[in-house]
């Protein structure tokens, strides 16, 4: 069964902590935390200093995906804000190696987030800096937008071909993007290990039996 990370982009940004408490405490299995530059994604969210005060109430975890131009000039203020992943995407890496690199000796684990267009190919020379896959389901910059069908067929190639390659057991898959109670179930047959949802969640008066639909 697939681990849901609520995206707290479709929370109430004026009482976060209690949201994070809210959501953890009906079943949540990590917070996903959304941080755009309005310029690889044209819309602006949080930085760090947000993720360090939220820190405290994350018990799960911080799961932090950068969609940021420069990620590599980021990695260590989230780092030491507290993120346990720290994710970038591959569109924004030139030295993809090496920033994967520099997230795991600071002590994170690494995750390459890719586009609904980009192809799994580029991420073959770096399985081994790799911990998580994110398969974008949307593009990127908005919550409560419908996934995109081959984006999930493009994250079913990717589970498969990472067991062909033997590092399926190492490398986990999330998706992100459009996650509901009726694409949830596709996703849970594509292989995917965790489910990210902003609006199927924090849209719901009760994130319990929201969670519950999508499990
Ligand atoms: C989109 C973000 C998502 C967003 C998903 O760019 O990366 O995490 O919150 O929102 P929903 O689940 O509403 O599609
Ligand atoms: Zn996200």
């Amino acid at each position: 069964m697939p681990k849901i990370y609520p995206s707290i982009l479709s929370a109430d940004f004026g009482k976060l902590s209690e949201e994070i408490r809210n959501v953890e405490k009906s079943g949540a299995d990590g917070i996903h935390v959304d941080v755009m530059d309005g310029h690889f994604v044209p819309n602006l969210t949080l930085g760090a200093p947000i993720v360090k005060c939220i820190r405290k109430d994350v018990k799960t975890v911080m799961d932090c995906h950068l969609m940021v131009s420069n990620p590599d000039e980021r990695v260590e203020e989230f780092a030491k804000a507290g993120a346990d992943i720290i994710t970038v995407h591959i569109e924004t890496c030139n030295h993809l190696q090496k920033t994967l690199k520099s997230i795991r000796d600071l002590g994170c684990k690494a995750g390459v987030s890719l586009n609904p267009h980009t192809p799994f190919e580029g991420i073959k020379w770096v399985l081994d800096e790799l911990d998580m896959v994110l398969c974008m389901t949307v593009n990127p910059g908005f919550g409560g937008q419908s996934l995109i069908p081959a984006a999930l067929e493009k994250t079913a190639q990717l589970n498969s071909w990472l067991k062909e390659v033997g590092k399926r057991d190492q490398i986990s898959i999330q998706i992100d993007g459009g996650v509901n109670a009726k694409t949830a179930p596709l996703a849970a047959k594509a292989g995917v290990d965790i489910l990210v949802a902003g609006s199927a969640v924090f849209n719901q008066k009760d994130y319990k039996a929201a969670m519950d639909a999508l499990r």
